[in-house]
């Protein structure tokens, strides 16, 4: 009662309220449906005239007809008619299965759930098929045991590129190689084929397909749109909804092994400045309709069943709370008549708004709120202020009819799931083989002086850390989040790109050799060289410039082309990127985006037959712009001076002249873009650093990667969540070992001047059994005392000019950091980079 007088007056006096109103259930005489004061739409945000979108001048779709039909109007009428308050507000809250059992799902009213990138059965991001549908089964089994209108659950996850949470799922290549493979009725094919997977394990909806156009390389997500020019998307929006979904018709349901999409993220997602995740898109209505909107028509035409809305601004407005876009322009010109889901508390981030609470979000048209965690206050804080007159009753009638026509649609009345429990779906030959010929389109060819197609009789040596590595070639939402964290072994019946070249040379009569290093002892014919980007998804792959940053491969290219023998790269990547020195120090490059499961499609277009012909040829052409150096942001194809490497559209063939003279190799990155003062910072290192772990059994260099360990073992590295998920690496020694960060020579003699400090966020694991370093350069310091106490996160500031007085040479720094231990300890760091002396910085050595 408290709560809810407490809640009422709040949203009068325009208060957010965080909620302290967890309470069991409801019952039926707490509803007073008619007691709602008329208003319009309820509170919705003030909008500045440059973010109110004209519906005037956008083009014209509409959602066809069949969503819906007479019959399921009426039987929606009646089960309004029939639901409580209480029954209405929780159809529109989504809560993630990591937040909320199925007796939270039987003791309140919620219409779905989701499985976000991190949550997986119990809790285990590698669960098999089977219980991903028991979980299905027992949410919904709660909704059986509900009193009252018993509406079933939706039950949503990002089925991306492929069924990517599951363990032996198909996963396709990211949609920045399917936009290579510029073939429409390939992505149909894929959309088809990820569906079945779904439904096979109990799900319903898939958020995708991502219709964005992302406009700048330095976004972390530019590997989840399919190219950098609107054309592609508007190509592809209407075959991958069909394909997922098949046709809308009246009076039925959607097929046997269809699932709902959800068109994301509405709208300019990948149009912010700077490439940054949930940024600003400061662009004229102009831009926004003919870039940003070019895949929302097609997608809306062939009848996509939700839409989700976009994190970012449009003009410094969250677009979540902007009713002109997702009311007037989405309700009105494009015709949208599904539902609308925001993304995950999105609606938090609105000015006044909190994640437990906003009726702001709900008046602007959105429809769902994705509510991870923050179900249950929010689910209370939404009843008040439809009691309290904040939203109407007219709104929240509107929302669940849209929810309630999805759900009948979709099928989600029937009790019948015929392709529930088909385990054999799952990752099955035939859908291997879809993907398999994706990954051969995908490829884009950008140099070749010759040396491919390799012949299968040669002696091929295979080198790189990504070779043998299908976790790095999926890339993120593979498994987990950001993809990171997997072995080989996580994916049963996948091919690594190694696999697929061992395979092809060796049953044709040649040799085939797997090195990572690039070390031989009999000299090679040929050597392909796969490296690239490590695992990342958002914000935690937003780039400050497109400069490679891994020196490893490199080295290894080099030392190959120093001993004569030639060097094909396969460059594993979410986005083209500055890879000049690369490029000049290979006889070919092929850039193979984030292919997924099935590696052995790269070595279809690589190894030749036994006749020396190439078994496939590339059919691949860029759907983004390759920089010629890594400042090169935005680039796009439509601008005025565009210069690029290689332009939108370029991809060579087996029939072109595909040498290069040698490119630059000035990046254009100046000192200060070479971050001299950042080196680990939100879960990555920075570019142009990354990590090497030595003992006495020489160097390893995981560079980028998730985890590595150093030759002898005596110290080894792996993600773990810090303040964030994922944000930290834990270091684990077993004997006398150190961990630093390398890449370049930077000059700190100012920043030491200045007294600027290294700032360390760690966490003592253990006590170490011996003692532990700090250090910057050359010199160290004694990190030991501060390792007393154990389990919680420490901040040291330890100055620069301590470490020069020690004998680091400061004018060229080569490991501006390092943790060295002589025996075992445990030790995890969550940011390393300079910082200003408040006063707290210190110098232990005086
Ligand atoms: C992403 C969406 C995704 C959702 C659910 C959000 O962080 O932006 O693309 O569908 O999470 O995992
Ligand atoms: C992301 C979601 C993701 C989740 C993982 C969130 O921060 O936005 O997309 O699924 O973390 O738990």
């Amino acid at each position: 009662m408290l709560c809810k007088t407490y809640a009422a007056l709040a949203a009068l006096i325009g208060v957010t309220v965080l909620s302290a109103c967890d309470q069991p259930a409801l019952n039926a005489d707490q509803t007073d449906d008619g007691a709602v004061p008329p208003a319009e739409r309820g509170v919705l945000l003030d909008l500045p005239p440059e973010a109110r979108a004209n519906p005037d001048v956008w083009p014209r779709s509409a959602t066809p007809a069949a969503i819906t039909d007479e019959a399921s109007e009426a039987r929606i009428d009646e089960i309004l008619a029939q639901m409580t308050l209480e029954e209405k507000v929780g159809q529109t809250i989504q809560a993630d299965i990591s937040a909320i059992t199925p007796a939270d799902m039987a003791a309140y009213p919620l219409g779905s759930i989701l499985a976000g990138g991190n949550s997986a059965p119990g809790g285990r991001n590698w669960a098999g098929a089977e219980d991903w549908v028991q979980l299905a089964r027992d949410f919904r089994a709660a909704v059986e045991a509900r009193e009252g209108a018993r509406i079933p659950l939706i039950f949503g996850i990002d089925a991306v590129h492929g069924h990517n949470n599951v363990i032996g799922a198909t996963i396709f290549p990211h949609n920045i190689g399917l936009g290579a493979a510029r073939n429409p009725d390939l992505v149909g094919r894929i959309a088809e084929v990820t569906a079945l997977e779904v439904a096979a394990t109990g799900a319903d909806w898939t958020f995708g397909p991502t219709v964005a156009v992302p406009r700048d390389l330095r976004w972390g997500r530019t590997y989840e749109g399919y190219g950098e020019d609107p054309e592609i998307v508007a190509s592809y929006a209407g075959p991958v909804t069909l394909g997922l979904q098949g046709e809308l018709r009246a009076g039925e349901v959607l097929g046997v092994g269809r699932i709902a999409g959800s068109a994301k993220h509405f709208l300019a997602d990948g149009g912010t400045v700077d490439g940054v995740d949930q940024g600003d898109a400061p662009i004229s209505e102009e831009e926004l309709i003919r870039v940003h909107n070019a895949g929302y028509p097609p997608t809306i035409d062939a009848g996509v069943l939700t839409v989700m809305a976009s994190f970012s601004s449009w003009n410094g407005v969250k677009i979540t709370g902007n009713q002109t876009l997702l009311d007037d322009v989405l309700r009105g010109p494009l015709g949208f008549e599904g539902f609308l889901v925001s993304d995950w508390n999105a609606h938090g981030q609105i000015p006044g708004c909190t994640n437990e609470s906003c009726p702001e979000a709900f008046n602007a048209g959105i429809d769902m709120f994705m509510a991870p965690d923050s179900w249950r206050p929010l689910y209370y804080n939404t009843l008040e202020q439809v009691r309290s007159g904040a939203i109407t009753m007219e709104r929240l009638d509107e929302a669940v009819r849209r929810i309630l026509r999805v759900k009948i649609r979709a099928g989600l009345f029937e009790t019948e799931r015929p392709l529930e429990g088909r385990y054999d779906l799952i990752g099955a030959p035939e859908h291997r083989a879809v993907a398999r010929d994706a990954v051969r389109q995908s490829l884009v060819l950008l140099k070749n002086d010759g040396v491919l197609p390799v012949r299968p009789d040669a002696r091929v040596l295979v080198a790189g850390s990504a070779a043998d590595n299908i976790g790095q070639q999926s890339g993120g939402w593979t498994l987990s989040w950001q993809g990171t964290g997997t072995t080989n072994a996580d994916f049963p019946g996948a091919t690594s790109i190694w696999g697929g070249i061992e395979e092809a040379v060796t049953s044709a009569g040649g040799t085939a050799v797997l090195s990572a290093d690039g070390s031989y002892d009999e000299a090679p014919d040929v050597a392909i060289v796969v490296f690239g980007e490590t695992p990342y998804a958002e914000f935690q792959g937003d780039l400050d410039h497109l400069a490679f940053a891994d020196p490893e491969p490199l080295r290894v290219l080099r030392n190959l082309q120093e001993a004569g023998i030639p060097t094909v790269s396969v460059f594993i990547s979410g986005r083209p990127m500055w890879t000049n020195p690369e490029i000049n120090a290979s006889n070919a490059f092929v850039a193979a985006w984030l292919p997924g499961s099935e590696g052995g499609g790269v070595a279809d277009v690589l190894i030749a037959d036994e006749a020396g012909q190439a078994r496939y040829d590339f059919t691949g052409t860029l759907s983004f712009s390759w920089p010629r150096h890594a400042l090169q942001t935005p680039l796009n194809r439509d601008m005025d001076d565009y210069d690029p490497l290689f332009a939108y559209g370029f991809g060579l063939t087996y029939d072109d002249d595909g040498a290069l003279d040698a490119l630059s190799e000035e990046s254009g990155v100046s000192g200060d873009a070479a971050n001299p003062d950042r080196y680990f910072v939100e879960g990555r290192f920075v570019a142009p650093w990354s990590l090497l772990l030595r003992d006495e059994g020489g160097d390893s260099r995981p560079g980028l990667a998730p985890s590595g360990e150093s030759p002898r073992g005596n110290v080894a590295m792996r993600t773990v969540d810090g303040s964030a998920q994922e944000s930290a690496r834990a270091l684990t020694f077993t004997g006398p070992a150190r961990a630093l960060a390398w890449g370049t020579a930077v000059d700190l003699t100012r920043q030491a001047n200045g007294e600027m400090a290294l700032l360390l966020r760690y966490r003592a694991d253990s006590a170490p059994e011996g003692q532990v370093w700090l250090g910057v350069g050359e010199a160290e310091i004694d990190l030991t005392p501060f390792m007393a106490e154990t389990g919680s996160w420490q901040e040291i500031k330890v100055r620069l000019s301590c470490f020069r007085d020690l004998g680091t040479n400061i004018a060229a720094v080569e490991e501006p950091f390092s943790l060295r231990a002589d025996g075992p300890a445990m030790i995890s760091f969550e940011t390393a980079r300079l910082a200003s002396n408040e006063g707290d910085a210190i110098c232990p050595a005086e």
